[in-house]
């Protein structure tokens, strides 16, 4: 990246990071396949989120959460950052809110100086669905033809097109939601745009049996899956807090993270609590740097389940956030805005 000592700051609104890039699948895939290849040959440095959860003493029933989640990438990109990123339950009952709200905040590793600030929202979104789309890539049979996605949300709808630009072999998906309605709408969006049937349900568990591959992003408070649903060779892929029980994840012959280091300091992730219950060691894991850089072959065996989980990795928003501020820069898009005309102390 150029370093520079203008404190001047390109500040990127959602519509904006659309017209950038964002909701495009395919690179976002390969932008979280890029980053956990540099995260396992050690070109990162991300350490686990900082997570605030209120009212003060919810603990894990926290009504919303600010995560603070910095990172440096190294190699070629040589670029700093943090996503400030927050939910609120309430945010689900009051229309025109999301659920997730997030800002990124790009800086020049050098003069640190911040150079652009975007709604990181549907990075969020893309980015979450595309992690949980190359676990599908890396993990589902051969010869998987279906999926079940479980929360038909905003990253119910990224998973939609996460899954069928990363696993192209999946010719049919359920998409399950609590409220039916909200499965029915994402299906008509997506009728016409992949060679792919969707068939929304409100009973999840009722169509497990017959798919290859389970993935879940709902806001589901407690865990919904249970060991009746593990078949020979499925793959189960959580995204959200803890949507299979702690005897679902242990009885997997695989259990695979997204960033081992940090997965064990968030307590509602089953791998946190297996491990601090000294039931679960970081050689016992896959990691996904270890799926994208080829140093995981697979199944040893086509009856083995795997379960998959991710928090979430601060440097996917930030890989992302500056591919996307390089394609504005390159536009002409977004207000710049300064830290100063002349700073008043250096
Ligand atoms: N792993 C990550 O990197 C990451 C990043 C962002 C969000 N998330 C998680 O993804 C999840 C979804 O986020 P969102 O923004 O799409 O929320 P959202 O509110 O837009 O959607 C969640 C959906 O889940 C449904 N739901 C809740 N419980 C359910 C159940 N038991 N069965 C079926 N459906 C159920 C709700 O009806 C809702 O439609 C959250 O848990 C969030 O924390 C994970």
């Amino acid at each position: 990246m150029i370093h520079s000592i203008d404190p001047s700051i390109l500040f990127l609104q959602e519509e904006e990071v659309i017209k950038a890039g964002a909701l495009d699948m395919k690179m976002t895939l390969d932008a979280v396949e890029e980053t956990y290849a540099l995260l396992g040959q050690g070109q990162i440095i991300n350490p686990p989120k900082t997570h605030i959860a209120m009212p003060i003493g919810s603990g894990a029933n926290w009504g919303s959460f600010f995560n603070s989640m910095p990172c440096y990438i190294g190699g070629d990109y040589n670029v700093g950052g943090t996503k400030w990123a927050a939910e609120s339950k309430k945010n689900a009952t009051i229309p025109g809110i999301p659920y997730g709200i997030d800002i990124t905040v790009l800086s020049d590793p050098e003069t640190v100086l911040p150079f652009c600030i975007l709604d990181g929202t549907l990075i969020t979104a893309m980015r979450t669905s595309a992690v949980a789309g190359v676990f599908a890539k890396h993990t589902v049979p051969k010869d998987a033809t279906t999926a079940l996605l479980v929360g038909a949300g905003v990253v119910g709808r990224t998973a939609v097109m996460a899954v069928c630009e990363a696993v192209p072999q999946i010719k049919k998906i359920y998409l399950a939601d609590l409220d039916v309605t909200k499965a029915e709408g994402i299906a008509a969006d997506y009728k016409n745009v992949y060679d792919v049937e969707i068939i929304p349900t409100a009973d999840a568990k009722s169509v497990a049996g017959e798919v290859d591959v389970v993935i879940t992003q709902t806001t589901a408070r407690s865990p919904f899956i249970d060991k009746s649903w593990l078949k020979p060779g499925l793959t189960i892929i959580n995204m959200g807090s803890m949507e299979a029980d702690l005897e679902t994840v242990k009885e997997s012959d695989i259990i695979a993270v997204d960033y081992w280091d940090q997965i064990i300091t968030y307590d509602s992730k089953a791998a946190a609590q297996l491990y601090k219950a000294g039931e679960l060691t970081k050689d016992q894991v896959v990691e996904l740097s270890d799926m994208v850089l080829g140093k995981w072959n697979g199944r040893t065996d086509a009856a083995q389940t795997i379960n998959c989980s991710s928090l979430g990795l601060g440097a996917l928003d930030i890989m992302i956030g500056y591919k996307l501020f390089l394609k504005a820069q390159e536009m002409g898009i977004g207000t710049m805005v300064k830290l100063w005309d002349k700073p008043l102390w250096e």
